[in-house]
């Protein structure tokens, strides 16, 4: 189910022309579905349904308040990882009660806003980072809620870069350590030990490595029990794959059913921190051919979108589908880098896609919802692009594009 199809020949959004919304509202221009995020969002609660669980939508695939307004009104929790996630989510109707806090660096003010927001969990990632929790709570006259992230060293068989629960990797408390650092955590005044997370890696295309994780998760919750130490909750992270190309996404419906195997008999509470698997197919990234160029050995379709605006392509080598918004049959298709204006030889948003193309014409970029936006800067002293909310027949403008006012506020000129 995609909420991006084709209409008498024209890309829609829900019941929207792109062509129009690129005519009225320019280009480069993100693109969200408020169906689309919505049915995967209910994907998650409904295969939970039946036992005690939240949703924590994964804040960093997509801030926009738009979209998180939307989730939260569904009754999403939220996974935030900065005070300035959290800032968003309050702005955005969220409720702090159902909110966890993961992230390898938090810092005291960060800590600091959190606890008087009321969160429900801190993931602590470092027995330095429980020593300062447990400061500021106690300066507070508080105690904070934690989980230990635990990194439980199964490999997820994904890209290095979004790979994070391996021994090498910079995440988590090693679990050979955690049970004495919970033991350590329990003789704290500041501290109140609530459950245990865990994240391994995103775009994950098997869930076997995430159900050898939770095994060893529980496993340490039994070990923990033995020792005294009860936990209300048990933290899955986030990190189901979706389809760029070809991949056969999970399914969350299996995921779940497998999770909720293993949780029986077991009176803990399930938290799902899911992103990219929400967000990511709900959104696209419209953009104008400026002109098309032959060069040596290559041609390229010079468009207005760039690297600043989508990253992923020239990080992650990262294979996004490129789609004529009006797919047209009087000119052949040829072999192209689809490539933007950014002064960089890595700023293409795909390479030797087969496309017919005319100077003037809009491609859209698929799977954009997710790590789209929200990596996007200014480099080049580039706007970025509006972002827009559909919901059937209505848009919503979710967020202006920039101006130049916009690029260099905070810049003073000598005096
Ligand atoms: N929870 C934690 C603690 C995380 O670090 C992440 C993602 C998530 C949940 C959500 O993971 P998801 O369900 O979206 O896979 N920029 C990269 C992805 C970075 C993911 C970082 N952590 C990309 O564009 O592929």
């Amino acid at each position: 189910m995609n909420d991006f199809e084709y209409r008498d020949g024209v890309l829609h959004a829900e019941n929207v022309s792109v062509a129009d919304l690129a005519q009225r509202y320019g280009t480069p221009c993100y693109i969200y579905s408020r169906a689309g995020l919505t049915r995967q969002f209910r994907a998650f609660d409904e295969a939970l349904s039946g036992i005690d669980h939240r949703v924590c939508f994964a804040v960093k695939a997509n801030s926009n308040l738009a979209v998180l307004q939307v989730l939260a009104r569904l009754g999403a929790g939220f996974d935030i990882v900065s005070g300035g996630e959290l800032q968003r989510v309050l702005r955005a109707g969220g409720d702090p009660a159902k909110v966890v806090f993961s992230g390898v660096g938090k810092t005291r003010a960060e800590m600091q806003l959190a606890l008087e927001a009321g969160i429900d969990c801190f993931n602590v990632e470092s027995s330095f980072e429980l020593h300062q929790l447990n400061e500021v709570a106690q300066r507070m006259g508080v105690r904070a809620p934690i989980a230990l992230r635990v990194n439980p060293d199964v490999d997820p068989k994904t890209h290095p870069y979004i790979s994070t629960g391996l021994k090498k990797n910079k995440f988590g408390v090693a679990i050979a350590e955690a049970e004495s650092l919970y033991l350590e955590a329990a003789t704290m005044a500041g501290i109140r030990i609530k459950g245990v997370a865990s994240h391994i890696g995103s775009q994950l295309l098997d869930i076997a490595p995430l159900l050898d994780a939770l095994d060893r998760v529980l496993a340490l919750v039994d070990r923990l029990a033995a020792r005294g130490i009860g936990l209300v909750h048990i933290d899955c992270g986030g990190g189901l794959g979706v389809r760029y190309k070809d991949e056969v996404a999970p399914d969350p419906a299996d995921w779940a059913a497998a999770v909720k195997d293993r949780l029986r008999g077991r009176a803990l509470r399930v938290i799902t921190e899911p992103g990219r698997a929400i967000s990511g197919n709900a959104g696209v990234l419209v953009t104008r051919v400026l002109g098309l160029k032959g060069g040596q050995s290559k041609a390229f379709a010079v468009v207005d979108a760039a690297m600043n605006d989508l990253l992923r392509p020239t990080l992650y080598q990262a294979w996004m589908e490129i789609v004529p918004v009006t797919p047209r049959s009087d000119v052949p298709a040829c072999n192209v880098d689809v490539v933007g204006p950014v002064c960089e030889t890595g700023d293409w948003l795909g390479q030797d896609r087969l496309l017919a193309l005319k100077p003037g014409d809009l491609l859209a970029v698929r799977t954009a919802g997710a790590y789209g936006f929200v990596m996007a800067s200014n480099y080049n002293t580039r706007a970025r692009p509006v972002e827009l909310l559909v919901d059937g027949d209505h848009v919503h403008v979710a967020r202006a594009r920039e101006s130049f006012d916009d690029l260099i506020r905070g810049e003073n000129l000598l005096p």
